[in-house]
């Protein structure tokens, strides 16, 4: 924990009536189960050209490169577990009336962890589909649909739509949202990055954690410096919002 240490009144005012929680993740609440993130000194995109690898246009134009360093990200997928903070999340289902999460991770670690309530914005790594007609591909398959197309990972690359209805209902949700988190993400990459804004300006109490500051850090009505799989089992401890007000 660098900086001071965060002040959580405010915070723990809030949290206690909260009925109505959103959470958004990127590539750092997995940090600490070994995933690199995208952004950042060690991060992917100081290594690999997002251009070559993670646009319909690099697929097109080479498959196989793309195929190999979805291969090389899977690899990391199935050797890593989920942390802390993806378990705190998945416990917080139960501590709220209503509680999303929202990724724009592909790595499924939230859902391994045990969330059920999670939107993908950024699809799953651990799928295909068709790049033509985008039907899922099915255990067994060859690289090509009976289409005709080629199977691709069911991600979303740069210049592409998100999922049909995801966006939308995320944004719904952080609009009616008491209480919204956003967790290991650099705020960078929209629409995703636009969410917390919308929760605001809707009056949300917005929770920032992040072990360094992001362009919504100055909006945050808290803000903690710090590690998620640290920070989010603090935050959501249940025996700390046990004493809600409405627990009876
Ligand atoms: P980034 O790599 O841009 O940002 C990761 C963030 O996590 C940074 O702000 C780090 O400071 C923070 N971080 C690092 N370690 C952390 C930890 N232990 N706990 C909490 N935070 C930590 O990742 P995203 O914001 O998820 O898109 O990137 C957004 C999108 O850009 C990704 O979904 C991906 C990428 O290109 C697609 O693939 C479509």
């Amino acid at each position: 924990m660098n900086d001071s240490e965060p002040d959580l009144s405010r915070y723990l005012d809030v949290v206690k009536s909260a009925t109505r929680c959103a959470v958004l993740t990127g590539a750092g609440v997995s940090a600490e189960s070994g995933m690199p993130t995208f952004r950042g000194k060690d991060g992917l995109w100081k290594e690999y050209r997002a251009e070559e690898l993670a646009t319909p246009e690099a697929f097109e134009r080479n498959p196989d490169l793309v195929w190999e360093w979805y291969d090389y990200r899977r690899g990391i997928v199935e050797g890593v577990q989920p942390n802390a903070g993806h378990e705190a999340l998945a416990q917080a289902e139960d501590l709220f009336e209503e509680f999303t999460l929202i990724t724009q991770n592909v790595d499924g670690l939230h859902q391994q962890a045990g969330s059920r309530n999670v939107i993908e914005l950024h699809g799953n790594i651990r799928r295909d589909r068709c790049h033509l007609c985008s039907r899922y591909r099915e255990e067994g398959e060859g690289r090509e649909c009976g289409c005709g197309g080629p199977f691709r990972p069911d991600v979303v690359w740069f210049g592409e739509a998100l999922p049909a209805g995801a966006i939308e209902e995320a944004f719904r949700i952080v609009s009616t949202a008491d209480l919204v988190f956003t967790a290991g993400t650099s705020s960078q990459v929209y629409p995703a990055a636009q969410l917390p804004y919308t929760a605001k300006e809707h009056g949300a109490f917005v929770v920032e954690v992040n072990p360094e500051s992001t362009p919504f850090t100055p909006l945050a009505d808290l803000s903690v410096r710090g590690p998620s799989g640290v920070w989010l089992p603090i935050l959501l401890d249940p025996s700390g919002i046990g004493s809600r007000s409405d627990s009876g």
